[in-house]
């Protein structure tokens, strides 16, 4: 029999690819077998995560910022160019915004969250989703957050563009009901990474440190979760396993939203 959950020759692009829940999807469904297009603005910090892959993953890195049309119809045509299809495409990059009250967030930083986390996502879905219908077969997995099913203070244009990740998701699934494309998306709960630790500096500016106890008091896992927890799920999602799975809203969280 076939191991499902393998991704031998399959083509995974990923945004936000230099980040630490991209990295750690790049390297799992590299070691799973994907070829890798490995998509971030920050150049030296893809350069670092493309180095980090499996020497036997073929990879491209491609600078682009997902806000703007014209690199996204290039990161696609690139990954095209060389090679041919998509057959998963992770949705990832995010950006967490400033961390301030709604009576103390400017429009401009209000705007800017929604554009990379949704303007971002939509133009993603945008001009992936028809290579992956003419193919008549892909996965695509977007990044929502716990975020995005309950609300958050201090992020509350994070908490609006993640419940939007996920109606993209949902009515991207509806969209391509009948053919062999699948839309899902995740939602992270609090992972141990540099966005974490900037939503909680910024919730607490200038004081001491919030001890790891009290951060983890309301998950009942007692404890952060790991990037590349977050990454089994989109391999899972990603691969055949899943066949039935589409408009999914995964939460990875510790069971945090459970009740
Ligand atoms: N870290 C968490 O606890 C957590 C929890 C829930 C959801 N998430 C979501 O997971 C995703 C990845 O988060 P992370 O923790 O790896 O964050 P990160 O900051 O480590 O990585 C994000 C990456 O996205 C890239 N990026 C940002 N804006 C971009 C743009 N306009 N164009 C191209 N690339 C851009 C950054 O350069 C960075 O490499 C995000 O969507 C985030 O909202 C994270």
């Amino acid at each position: 029999m076939t191991d499902r959950i393998r991704l031998d020759g399959k083509i995974a692009l990923v945004t936000g690819a230099a980040g630490v829940i991209g990295t750690a999807t790049m390297k799992l469904l590299a070691a799973r077998g994907a070829c890798i297009v490995a998509v971030d603005r920050d150049a030296e910090a893809l350069k670092h995560a493309v180095a980090g892959l499996p020497d036997h993953a073929e990879t491209l890195a491609i600078l682009a910022d997902v806000t703007r049309e014209d690199d996204v119809a290039g990161y696609v045509g690139h990954a095209l160019g060389k090679f041919s299809r998509i057959d998963v495409f992770y949705n990832n990059a995010g950006i967490e915004g400033e961390i301030a009250p709604i009576v103390r967030t400017s429009l401009e930083a209000f705007r800017r969250v929604l554009d990379v986390n949704v303007v971002g996502v939509f133009l993603g879905l945008k001009h992936v989703l028809p290579v992956m219908l003419k193919q008549n077969t892909g996965s695509i997995v977007n990044t929502a957050s716990i975020a995005g099913l309950i609300g958050s203070p201090d992020i509350a244009a994070y908490s609006a563009s993640k419940h939007a990740v996920i109606g993209l998701t949902k009515s991207a699934a509806l969209e391509c009901a009948g053919t062999g494309v699948r839309v899902n998306c995740v939602c992270p709960g609090l992972i141990d990474s540099r966005m974490l630790s900037s939503i909680i500096e910024g919730r607490n500016p200038g004081n001491a440190p919030i001890p790891n106890e009290r951060i983890v008091e309301r998950i009942p896992a007692r404890r952060l979760g790991h990037a590349a927890e977050v990454a089994s799920v989109v391999a899972f999602l990603a691969s055949d396993e899943a066949s039935y799975v589409t408009g999914s809203a995964y939460t990875v969280d510790g069971g945090r939203t459970a009740s």
